[in-house]
Formats: structure tokens, sequence, C-alpha cells
């Protein structure tokens, strides 16, 4: 891929979304993607993973961070803590399994320097060589930390790469509401994680894969198959696994039902699809559970909780959530043309086991790269990759119900879900971080 020098040149940055419309670089240049990594991802609040995944002192996950590789791990006063997974002495990887228990401390492989869990230095070896040498005023005395800080919100665990960008609270504003929504399903209010999460990697950019996670038109032509099976076997499936048939039935749902469904943008590419109903509203209850939540929260908050269902919500850029059936997906961007996707279903503390139950068949019939569903819209997203790498119209169409006097970055609500605005969205967000230079660079 030719460069354009994006980097130096801002006003060619901010010209790759315009008029409604994304420029292909925006999807294939590897300088866009670094500069995204830097200016984009280092700013955000991304998500690193659940605090039921480390439930002891010691226990640790480990994953990365726009290509920072992190250790999410339970501290010893019960804080889970996010640090870097390298080393400040040489930076060789502190531990290498996706999870485990830590013992008391992280301690290197390499020359066996020392850490606590927050991250701090607790020792190196050889420490008196290192006296009148200025090590304590070096970057190697800092330990392990995340500069931008780590924030667990009902039990969902994000942290910032750089000490630059907007607080937590800033960041996210009313999007939090759908993390209380999710956690308020559980009588305790706590959640609880599935065994394991559905991890794949996609060949496509990462902002194919967010686009489409609001983009309602597409269900009824691209997983047209899946709905027709779910049709023609509805019979078997009702006997077997009703579950299956009610998740699956409703993709078949015309363009009439997502023009009513309502849908809200929030500053910062945040977006809630989906704010009056969903494909997910029409779920038969489990027995005995509703009965139960309005015995913690009250029968108002309990009806209120159940009865929000978005089809979507995102947490630009990192993270979708899906509070019924309580299914989350992560993004995580590995290069330009490649993007590996997290899924993982919940199960709301004290409530029926076939609440996780139902996020798990979800998972598996919708987002599993062999499910019925998700093969088709990977199948076009790489074939999206491929072809906008290929002469010819250099932009991707976003302008659906587009207006010229749109009013940006803004809390908007408004009935139609067909409306693209959710998309451009995440575009305004997009391109306000990447012509804004991290300092110092
Ligand atoms: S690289 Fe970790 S102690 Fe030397
Ligand atoms: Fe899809």
């Amino acid at each position: 891929m030719k460069s354009s020098n994006y980097r130096e040149n801002v006003e060619a940055v901010q010209g790759l979304f315009q008029n409604g419309r994304v420029h292909r670089d925006a999807y294939i240049s590897d300088e866009i993607f670094d500069i995204e990594m830097e200016r984009l991802f280092g700013r955000a609040w991304l998500y690193v993973g659940h605090e039921s995944q480390v439930p002891s002192t010691g226990d640790y996950i480990t994953t990365t961070l726009a290509g920072t590789p992190v250790i999410m791990i339970r501290d010893a006063d019960e804080t889970v803590r996010v640090v870097v997974n390298r080393c400040a002495h040489k930076g060789a990887q502190l531990v290498f399994e996706d999870k485990g228990n830590a013992g008391r401390m992280l301690r290197c492989p390499y020359h066996a320097w020392s850490y606590k869990f927050n991250g701090a230095l607790l020792a190196v070896s050889l420490k008196s060589g290192y006296e009148n040498t200025g090590f304590r005023e070096s970057e190697a005395s800092n330990g392990l930390t995340v500069p931008g800080g780590v924030e667990v919100y009902r039990g969902f665990v994000f942290a910032r790469l750089s000490q630059t960008g907007q607080s937590f609270v800033d960041y996210f504003g009313d999007v939090l509401s759908a993390l209380d929504n999710m956690a308020d399903r559980s009588p305790t209010g706590r959640l609880r994680v599935g065994k394991s999460c559905i991890r794949s990697v996609i060949r496509c950019n990462w902002k194919m894969y967010l686009e489409n996670i609001n983009d309602t038109v597409h269900p009824i032509s691209t997983h047209e198959s899946a709905s027709a099976t779910a049709r023609s076997v509805g019979e078997h499936f009702a006997q077997t696994d009703p579950t299956a048939l009610e998740q699956l039935l409703p993709f078949g749902s015309g363009y009439d039902f997502y023009t009513k469904m309502g849908a809200r943008t929030l500053p910062n590419g945040h977006s809630i699809l989906g704010t009056r109903f969903s494909i997910h509203s029409e779920y038969s209850d489990v027995p005995g559970y509703k009965d139960q939540l309005a015995a913690a929260h009250g029968p108002e908050r309990a009806a209120e909780v159940l009865q929000y269902a978005p089809q979507n919500v995102v947490f630009y850029p990192s993270l979708a959530t899906k509070g019924s059936p309580q299914v989350i997906r992560v993004l995580r961007p590995l290069a330009v043309n490649l993007t590996q996707l997290e899924v993982w279903a919940f199960q709301p503390e004290g409530a029926p086991d076939t609440m996780l139950k139902r996020g798990e068949t979800y998972s598996r019939l919708v987002f599993s790269p062999m499910s019925v569903v998700a093969h088709d819209d990977v199948h076009l997203f790489e074939s999206q990759q491929r072809a906008l790498a290929s002469a010819g119209n250099p932009w991707v169409n976003l302008q659906r119900q587009a207006r010229a006097d749109e009013p940006e970055n803004s809390d908007q609500s408004f009935d139609d879900g067909n409306n693209e605005l959710v998309m451009r969205n995440q575009y305004v967000a997009w391109r306000s971080l990447m012509t804004t230079p991290v300092t110092g660079e």
C-alpha cells in the first residue's frame, strides 16, 4: 500500500471521512492503522476483561490492548489491576499463559525482577549495583503501570494506554447505563462470565466489523439462508431447542421492523441500536426469573431492566454488548486487514442457569465463525477487504438519511434504525481522534 504521509498531513486524514463517505484508505492503509493504534486506541478506554475471570488473589488473564500485551490480575485487597506484560528491565514478557495464578508477585523469568500486582517494582537482582546510577529516575523504576489508568464499572474492566484523553465517565457518558442494565439482570447485581469465549480472527479491517454491528439493512439479505433454514426446520427445533428457534427466526425481520426500533447516538462514537425493541425483545420468560428480579430490585426497576433489550450497544471502539441475551463482543485489531474477535456470554449471579445457556446458544448460533449466521458476514467482510484494495470507486457509502446540517458528536435519539447516522457517528469520533496528534508526537 503506497503511503500518503498521513502522519504529517492532518487534512488528508480529515478528508478520509466526508459527506457520509469513507475513503478506502481508512480500511487498507498500513499507515492509517498505525496512526489508529496511537491516536485512537491509545486514547480511548478499551475493554480488557470481566472481573469474574480473576476471582481469587493472584488470578490473572493476559490479552492485548492496541498491540500492547497486558495482564489483568486480582490484587490481595480484591482490586482488579491491569499492568503491562512487558518487563520494565529489558522488555521480556512476564507471563505467557492465557490465564493462571501468579502466586504472591509477578516475577520476570529473564533476570528475576519482581513486581507487585499494581505494577510497582518490588525488587531487582543485584540491587546494590544500581546505587548512584540515576536508576530511581529511570523509566524502569516506574514498573508495569498502564499510564492512562484502569476503571472497573459493574465488573467490566477498562484501561487507557495513554496519559492523555478524556476521563472514563466523560468518555463513555450515558452509554454506561447499558452495563447497568446488564448487571441488574442479576438479582445480586453481579455477572459471572462463561467458562470460555469464542475467539476468531477475521481477515478484514476492524471498522468493517464495527460498522456492521449497526447495519440493520443487511440481515434480510445476508442472513436470508439462516432464517429460511430456521423456518424450514422450525418444527424440529421447537421440539428440541426452542431457544435456538426464537433466536434465529428474527433474522428474517424485514426492513420495516427496523424503522421503528429506535436508535441513539452518543458522543465519542458510542451508540444504542434498538432503544424501543429489537430482535431480542420477544424471548420467552424463564420460569421464576422475573419474580427473583422484582424481589431484588423492586418491581419497577425489574420491569425496566427486562423490557430494555437493545440489539447492540457499541462502546467505541472495542466493545459491543447485548444486554439480553447477555453476550458481549470484543474487537482487538491485529493489523490493518486482521481483526481478532472474542465473544463472551454471562450468567447473572443468582438467576436460573438457563440464562447462561441462552447466551451461549446465541454465541454459537450467531457469532461463531462456524455458525449459520456469522460465516455469511465474515465472507462479505473479507470480500470487502480484498475488493477495496483494487482500482475503481475509492469510497464506502454511508449516506442513508444523511443531512447536510446533521449535528455531529452529539446525543441524538431517533426512530429509524435504518438511518446510517449510527455508523457515521463512529467516523465522526474516528476523524476527531485521528486528526489530533498525541502530545509529543
Ligand atoms: S527483562 Fe525482565 S528482569 Fe530482565
Ligand atoms: Fe450479520
